[in-house]
């Protein structure tokens, strides 16, 4: 399977910027071939769905509630994302656990972006007190679990994890590609367990202060499928240096 390069815009961007970055993702990915997935704000949704079609890059979302409909102040439903053509939604990322996200809530989620269809982007990893106090394998093995037991993903029915160690996230302080690796095999183990012959087709991603100057350690390893990347996926220029990478690992 190719590398994919996953860009979480997270809240850097207007609408108007968030466009203008989605037609440099599409002119990115066609000359360099990449996977490329692009996630803004759900208020950007629809102008970015527009800047993307005809182009290869996939559209994302930071996030989803699992019901569809109902008295859910503030929420956005699955079906209404799928419905504007997102295909990847990113669930349970650390600054949402942060804010209060349970493994729980994110195991809703990740089922509900299946069952509609979308491929989830389940992200895991510890705080650096969990890592200090020797608690990093502990905790994301009873992430994954929480959040794939029952899931069954299936070559149909794609499934993504992305190891993102909290104290990497937009520290400028990447976890060391070795370090990762390491994490990243014993998720495969984990996943083994978890979901059987389906660990085949789930793409399991690095992310934290990933850029255009690290990420080819990154994408060297072959346990490591591709990167989530937040705020150098912001830049267009960093954004096509990374796809580049990508599509040549
Ligand atoms: P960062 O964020 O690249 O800004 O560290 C990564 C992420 O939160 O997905």
């Amino acid at each position: 399977m190719p590398k994919l390069f996953a860009g979480n815009w997270k809240l850097y961007l207007t609408d108007e910027a968030s466009v203008a970055l989605a037609r440099a993702y599409g002119e990115a990915a066609r000359e360099t071939g990449a996977e490329a997935v692009a996630a803004p704000s759900f208020t950007a949704l629809v102008r970015v769905a527009a800047a993307l079609a005809g182009t290869e890059v996939a559209l994302g979302a930071q996030d989803v509630y699992w019901e569809d409909a109902g008295a859910h102040t503030g929420e956005v439903s699955p079906a209404a994302l799928s419905a504007l053509g997102v295909r990847y939604v990113i669930v349970g990322h650390s600054e949402r656990r942060a804010m209060g996200e349970t493994d729980e809530a994110v195991a809703r989620k990740a089922a509900a972006v299946l069952a509609h269809g979308m491929t989830p982007i389940v992200c895991v990893g510890e705080t650096e007190e969990e890592k200090d106090a020797d608690r990093r394998e502990e905790v994301v093995r009873s992430q994954l679990r929480a959040a794939l037991d029952g899931l069954h993903p299936t070559s149909e029915r794609p499934v993504i994890v992305a190891y993102e160690p909290r104290w990497a996230i937009g520290t400028g302080v990447p976890c060391e590609p070795e370090e990762a690796a390491a994490v990243h095999r014993l998720i495969r183990r984990e996943l083994e367990v978890l979901v059987g012959e389906g660990t085949a087709s789930v793409r399991v991603l690095y992310g934290g202060s990933v850029d255009p100057s690290n990420v080819g350690g990154f994408l060297a390893r072959p346990e490591i499928d591709g990167v989530l990347v937040g705020g150098a996926s912001a830049d267009a220029g960093k954004a096509k240096a990374m796809m580049a990478m990508a599509a040549e690992a």
